[in-house]
């Protein structure tokens, strides 16, 4: 069990963000964590106490209030270090405190504690307190802050149990999380121990099997001068590994130049790689470099060299073969010093056979043959790049989503067919489309891969329209429970074989609760 508890995080979490929704939009009671230290802990947005009646709001924003109020922050530590029970105090002020201790396998690890409310027993003698304490602490204001006293939230003993309740579960929600971070820590340092796994090489991610083959292969050919055909489907990653090649060989200082062979006809093909000489051909106005110049002492990327004429293919072998190539226009040649990379998603051999690729281009390329596997087939490096690219997106978007664990199932189910890179902008689009949720749940995803997931586990995912329906009975349920039981939750909750809790859950949910309707 980790001692280190991560309270940033608590206030991402749903429940949570829910029942301090609640708490506060009820009663006007703010929810906060304090260490073990008595500290303050995940407030969101920063804000200290992040009081909700303009009384308390005065007092924090007061030197000495602020450091009172802390105070009552460290007693609230002090009041529960011993006990497992929730505690009702009272703050310097006047106000009444709820605390409930934190305990995750019986080690104390702070509390989460209510305030900024009054207990119907001695709400009179707490105002009067409260009025001393403000005519003491705020001579010019005393008069304009008295005034709000008699509407502060008074809480009957019933609503005191019931604060506890939701208090309770917050502190719950705590527990489950904190013990589900340490078994994510405890798993991560096994996977880590194993011998010889690798996440990753360069910016590659994934610790699939067929991915540390790879590996294994890139150390071998990374700093060899040799020739390397990339095999791989639409977005499996050809041109990172070229680039990883690239970047960890002797030549990693030079230029790393790619060439699409695909997005030129011939001529300005031969051109882009040659160069050309002024007035070789119209508009041809000053002499110009080809890449393959540009390329010298560092690596050229031939990528989508399947779709290259059999002319070009050619002139290609030329350079592979000898280093030298021509200039479009010029009589002499040129020699230049360049590792050549090149990349297909098409199958070679069989266009070599259909005469439409030339066989000794083909040999001269695969010296050495890396075939990147397509993600379907390495599903367990999902996770680990959903990860990697909400980390990014993250970054980039200056927020801190986190995934669903049924999205990431939805996504491990899919199949696909445009590899990482369709992984990739699947991730993306969420963390554009999750707008201010904390969670990117599975309905976000995509349709076909939702609807993909649906495919593979009939029955898997409730289809919108029935989950509405579903969802419309249980609100009218309740809703006729309610008002049969005259909103009496506990008897309810029997009925309907659920707990309280969840029971209250539902209600705001549906709104059902009796001061909104
Ligand atoms: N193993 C990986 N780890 C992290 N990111 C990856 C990995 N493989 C691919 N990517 C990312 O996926 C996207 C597609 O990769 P890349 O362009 O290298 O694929 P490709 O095989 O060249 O695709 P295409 O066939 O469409 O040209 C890039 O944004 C790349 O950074
Ligand atoms: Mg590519």
């Amino acid at each position: 069990m980790t001692d280190k508890v991560r309270w940033s995080e608590f206030d991402k979490l749903h429940v949570i963000r829910r029942l301090r929704e609640l708490v506060g939009k009820w009663w006007k009671i703010q929810i906060n964590f304090t260490d073990t230290k008595g500290l303050l802990r995940g407030v969101p947005d920063g804000k200290f106490f992040n009081p909700l009646n303009p009384i308390c709001k005065a007092v924090i924003s007061d030197g000495k209030g602020f450091e009172s109020c802390r105070g009552t922050a460290r007693q609230t530590v002090v009041d529960t270090t011993r006990s497992n029970d929730a505690r009702l105090s009272r703050c310097h002020a006047g106000f009444s405190t709820l605390t409930v201790p934190i305990r995750v396998e019986g080690k104390y690890m702070g509390c989460v504690f209510g305030d900024g409310f009054l207990v119907a027993d001695s709400a009179e003698e707490q105002k009067v307190r409260i009025k001393a304490y403000l005519e003491r602490s705020f001579t010019g204001r005393a008069a304009e802050l008295n005034a709000h006293v008699d509407a502060l939230p008074v809480l009957s003993e019933k609503e005191i149990a019931y604060l506890t309740e939701l208090i309770e579960m917050v502190v719950e929600e705590i527990i489950v999380s904190q013990k589900r971070v340490s078994e994510e820590q405890e798993k991560v340092g096994e996977l880590s121990k194993e011998l010889g796994t690798r996440y990753g090489f360069d910016r590659m991610i994934g610790k699939s099997a067929p991915m540390q083959d790879l590996y294994r292969l890139l150390d071998r050919v990374c700093d060899s001068e040799a020739t390397v055909l990339i095999n791989g489907e639409n977005g499996t990653g050809k041109e990172l590994i070229a680039k990883a090649l690239h970047y960890n060989s002797r030549r990693k200082d030079k230029k790393f130049v790619v060439v699409n062979c695909g997005a030129f006809n011939e001529n300005l093909l031969e051109s882009e790689l040659f160069g050309h000489m002024k007035g070789a051909f119209t508009g041809a106005i000053r002499d110009k470099k080809g890449l393959f110049e540009e390329a010298d002492g560092g690596t050229l990327f031939l990528d989508e060299i399947g779709e290259t004429s059999m002319s070009m293919q050619v002139k290609m072998l030329r350079v592979l073969q000898e280093g030298t190539f021509t200039p479009v226009g010029a009589t002499a040649t040129k020699r230049v010093s360049v590792r050549i990379l090149a990349a297909t998603n098409r199958e070679l051999q069989k266009m070599v056979k259909e005469g439409m690729f030339r066989e000794d281009l083909y040999y001269r390329l695969k010296v050495i043959n890396l075939t990147v596997p397509p993600l379907r087939e390495r599903k367990e490096d999902i996770p680990l790049l959903t990860a990697h690219f909400l980390t990014k997106f993250n970054k980039e978007r200056n927020q801190e989503k986190t995934i669903n664990h049924s999205t990431l199932e939805r996504l491990i189910n899919h199949d696909w067919p445009g590899n990482v890179r369709e992984l990739e902008n699947e991730i993306e689009r969420c963390c554009v489309l999750v707008g201010s949720e904390p969670d990117i749940l599975p309905d976000l995803l995509s349709q076909h891969i939702q609807d993909n997931a649906k495919n593979k586990y009939p029955g898997y995912r409730v289809s919108g329209r029935l989950k509405d329906a579903l969802e419309e009975l249980e609100k009218q349920m309740i809703f006729e429970g309610l008002e049969r039981t005259r909103w009496n939750k506990s008897k309810l909750a029997k009925e309907l074989g659920i707990s309280r809790a969840g029971l209250i859950m539902k209600v705001e949910k549906y709104g059902l609760d009796k001061r909104t309707i």
